[in-house]
């Protein structure tokens, strides 16, 4: 048992990226009728996802998250949700296929709203306003009223998450994620891209092999392997009064479990040890990630590992790197030895998209190149150190954007303006999103072959 930690410990410890709500009794009350709402999510599912990630953490699986930067209001609907689902389905086969290994499906998805920010204020002209903090908390809109933040924020936003959530579910197990309709992923806007094609001669294979299955007897019907998937939900565990008041035990165990999502994560900017965020973190049972940014020492890895993950268990704990394309080669490495030398059992997952932001004509960007050069250094460097390179955190959408510059249908700086949607930080879009998972599945498969050198040779 975690010692002398209940779910509201942390209000006794310092915070960072608190909104300012007016209403502190709003607020509570809020908290309260949050606290007897069914759970999002149960802990045994959040314990089979450990279980999963401890695989990965074992170098037996690959971990794909992803999702919008931070979900909203206005965009809540059916077709994105769907549209996000069918580009991650396609993402998740080729990596299967060319890893030959299990992949682990978290999104970023059905919770994540709750934003920090590097500013409390932003500036428009002479004009300053508090800083938007993610649709849970207070409007994007750039007016006072909007930057408010208002309690009434978190019902909705739990709603969503509960009706986004049950979508996903009868996806995942009511028949889309069939491996039968392997074809019918592709989104319309990707037929015509490069990326097409290779994803149809994937696609045919993968038929071929079902048909022979089929003719000995294994179909999609008597085998529900290939017929569902286990997909998984995660977000920034940001907003402790709403995480506290999803907070349940679990009543077969006894343990504690965040019932918001399965898997949550702490963010660089709150990531101190003695800190709020980590106090929450540390009592609860569900899978965590801690993101890891340049500023994160080798020591200050091991003090979180020994506060977030005592006993030592493969699957509690991914780490998520996100350096920039630029810094991987300096941090990576050093981090990578501390915990090995330390013997911690983690999940190393490559974030490559938070270190490469830029501004580009007023837009904060990605450029698609650096995404991709991020990539290969952290496998480069995870072959290197004998290490396995365990997944990948990525900001994506199903829809046609033009957030991230770059790709194989070459997004430029004019471009961004087109389809510039997201509410925080810019996004691979489908075709990009696609593009990246055959480069990861090439990676994967040459350390594959050389694994098999090894044991030949
Ligand atoms: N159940 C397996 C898995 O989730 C195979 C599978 C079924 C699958 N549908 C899928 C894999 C969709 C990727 C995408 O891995
Ligand atoms: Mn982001």
């Amino acid at each position: 048992m975690v010692q002398n930690w209940t779910p509201n410990s942390w209000r006794n410890k310092p915070i960072q990226q608190v909104p300012d709500y007016p209403d502190l009794d709003a607020l509570a009350a809020t908290e309260g009728r949050l606290a007897k709402f069914p759970p999002l999510v149960f802990a045994g599912e959040a314990r089979r996802l450990t279980k999963a990630l401890g695989q990965v953490a074992e170098g037996k699986g690959f971990l794909l998250q992803g999702g919008d930067c931070a979900e909203s209001f206005a965009e809540h609907g059916a077709d994105t949700i769907r549209d996000f689902f069918r580009a991650f389905l396609q993402m998740a086969v080729v990596l299967t296929f060319g890893a030959q290994q299990p992949v682990v499906k978290v999104g970023r998805i059905a919770g994540q709203f709750a934003k920090p920010r590097s500013s409390n204020i932003e500036k428009q002209g002479d004009i300053e306003l508090a800083s938007y903090r993610g649709d849970i908390i207070n409007g994007i809109e750039f007016t006072p009223e909007a930057r408010v933040p208002n309690p009434e924020r978190q019902i909705m936003a739990y709603r969503q998450s509960a009706a986004t959530l049950n979508l996903l579910r009868a996806f995942a197990q009511g028949g889309y994620a069939n491996l039968d309709n392997v074809h019918q992923w592709m989104l319309g806007f990707v037929k015509d891209s490069p990326q097409a094609e290779r994803y149809r001669k994937l696609a045919d294979r993968i038929s071929e092999t079902m048909d022979f299955m089929k003719a000995i007897g294994i179909t999609s019907e008597t085998n529900a392997s290939l017929r569902e998937t286990d997909f998984f939900t995660s977000h920034e565990a940001l907003l402790l009064g709403y995480e506290e008041a999803l907070t349940r035990v679990d009543s077969t165990s006894g343990d504690w479990y965040a019932t918001s999502g399965h898997m949550i994560w702490i963010g660089d900017r709150t990531r101190q040890p003695d800190h709020a965020h980590i106090e929450y973190c540390r009592g609860i049972k569900n899978p965590l990630g801690l993101k890891c940014g340049p500023s994160l020492s080798a020591d200050g890895l091991i003090e979180l590992i020994d506060i977030l993950n005592p006993a030592n268990e493969a699957g509690r704990l991914t780490l998520i790197c996100r350096f920039g394309h630029d810094k991987v080669a300096e941090h990576l490495p050093r981090l990578i030895r501390a915990v090995e030398k330390e013997g911690r059992k983690v999940v190393w997952s490559c974030d490559p998209m938070h270190g490469n932001t830029i501004t580009l004509n007023n837009y904060k960007t990605r450029p698609f190149e650096r995404v991709l050069s991020e990539v290969e250094s952290f496998f480069q460097i995870h072959r290197a150190e004998g290490t396995h390179p365990g997944g990948i955190h990525i900001e994506m959408t199903g829809n046609d954007v033009t957030e991230c510059t770059g790709g194989a249908r070459a997004v430029s700086a004019e471009d961004l303006s087109d389809r510039y949607h997201t509410h925080c930080d810019p996004r691979l879009n489908a075709d990009q999103a696609l593009e990246l998972a055959f480069l990861l599945a090439e990676r994967m498969k040459g350390g594959r072959d050389e694994k098999r050198m090894v044991v030949n040779g």
